[in-house]
């Protein structure tokens, strides 16, 4: 089967598998115990991992929190900061993002805004009565233009004497939009609030450099680049007197500063160490192939009358590459599902599936939403794969 659903995830690298193993059977210590040989290897390969996850993106290791992935760092980050800035700080309480996050932002937003209490169902409590309740904090949803990418003048007006923090994410995961996040870190500065992203579609797919960006917080997620499931981290940058204050998420035992308490995941510490050494090692040439392969597919696809892009600018990010289908009696949910046999596609989000799309909506896109498809790639994607999933789309 042709996998095409990369920004859902990707297949995880031989060399971070074998590098795992290990920490799967022998060496099983836990790296919060002391002294004997299994407690002092597991913390070796937990900071080992650490300095090579911070290196990918500018950081130092002292900066690096592990987490379960980009989904809980988001959580962690926005209401820790939101928490920390209302009781223990100058009581700032507001939150501005875009309506085009994934929703591990989205929904933490609307959940400090008192809109939802529920993923499922965000509008209704228990007893079948709409509620919003006062959580104490505010949140702003800024749009974005055709192209997806967050308009800065909606940011800057959005912008109130209680604002605390801006989110904006990275590169967005549906339509591959790469907004101005170093831009949007400056107005928060200057309005003395901090600054989050959600760089998970961005990770080891192009160079970064957390002081470079100017983002005062960041999330992510291992098993984009290669990696495994269920890790992640949260940035928190530092200066001379340390990282900058922020509530505690997980609250329990002392590791990762007391920030997130329990146990460490070692083995999918040290896959995550180890695909984000790879990445590094290998982004210039893969940022070259991811190019090539990128313009290989949209080549192909421009060549099919009724096929156009939804994001047709070129402020995309290479290897997501989100189509229309203008045809009639197209669906994609239709479409994914016939062929899923043959190719892995996907219509949008893995973690919004069976909502038609808001980050399309957003983009002025409702009436083609479902007309969308989504082709995402990977370093192993090849052209005869390309090939042969364009023949498919040419017969939708
Ligand atoms: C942009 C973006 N943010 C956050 C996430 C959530 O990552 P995870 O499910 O690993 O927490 C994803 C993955 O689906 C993503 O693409």
């Amino acid at each position: 089967m042709m996998y095409f659903d990369n920004s859902a995830t990707s297949p995880i690298d031989e060399e971070v598998y074998e590098a795992m193993l290990p920490y799967l059977s022998e060496e099983y210590g836990n790296p919060s115990s002391k002294y004997y040989t299994k407690a002092v290897n597991a913390k070796e390969a937990v900071e080992s991992a650490r300095a090579k996850v911070a290196k990918l993106i500018g950081a130092n290791p002292e900066e690096i929190v592990f987490t379960a992935g980009a989904t809980e760092s988001t959580n962690f980050i926005i209401k820790g900061y939101l928490d920390y800035r209302k009781y223990y700080g100058d009581g700032r309480n507001h939150v501005i993002t875009s309506l085009v996050e994934h929703k591990a932002t989205l929904n933490t937003c609307k959940y400090l805004n008192g809109e939802i209490y529920s993923n499922n169902d965000p509008t209704t409590n228990l007893f079948g009565k709409k509620k919003r309740v006062d959580r104490g904090f505010e949140a702003n949803f800024v749009g974005v233009d055709s192209t997806g990418a967050v308009i800065i003048e909606e940011v800057e007006k959005s912008i109130k004497s209680n604002t605390a923090m801006i989110s904006v994410i990275y590169v967005n995961n549906e339509v591959g939009t790469i907004n101005d996040i170093k831009k949007i870190a400056g107005i928060a500065h200057k309005n003395n609030a901090a600054f989050h992203t959600d760089i998970t579609q961005a990770l080891g797919k192009m160079p970064i450099d957390v002081r470079d960006l100017e983002c005062d917080y960041l999330s992510c997620s291992a098993h984009k680049i290669y990696g495994p499931k269920g890790i992640g981290i949260a940035y928190l940058k530092s200066d001379k007197y340390g990282i900058k204050p922020i509530s505690a998420f997980i609250h329990g035992g002392e590791q990762e500063q007391g920030f997130r308490a329990g146990t460490l995941a070692v083995h999918d510490i040290v896959g995550f160490g180890k695909a984000a050494d790879i990445a590094l090692q290998n982004m210039q040439k893969e940022q070259k192939r991811l190019t090539e392969v990128d313009q290989y597919l949209v080549n192909a696809l421009s060549m099919i009358d009724d096929i156009e892009l939804t994001n047709p600018s070129s402020n995309r990010m290479n290897g997501i590459v989100s189509i229309i289908v203008n045809r009639d009696n197209f669906n994609n949910e239709r479409y994914i599902k016939k062929v899923c046999d043959d190719v892995a596609l996907s219509t949008g989000s893995a973690c919004s599936a069976g909502d038609p799309s808001y980050v399309l909506d957003a983009m002025g896109l409702r009436d083609k939403v479902s007309r969308v498809v989504r082709i995402t790639v990977n370093k192993y994607t090849t052209k005869k794969e390309i090939d042969d999933l364009v023949t498919l789309l040419k017969q939708a």
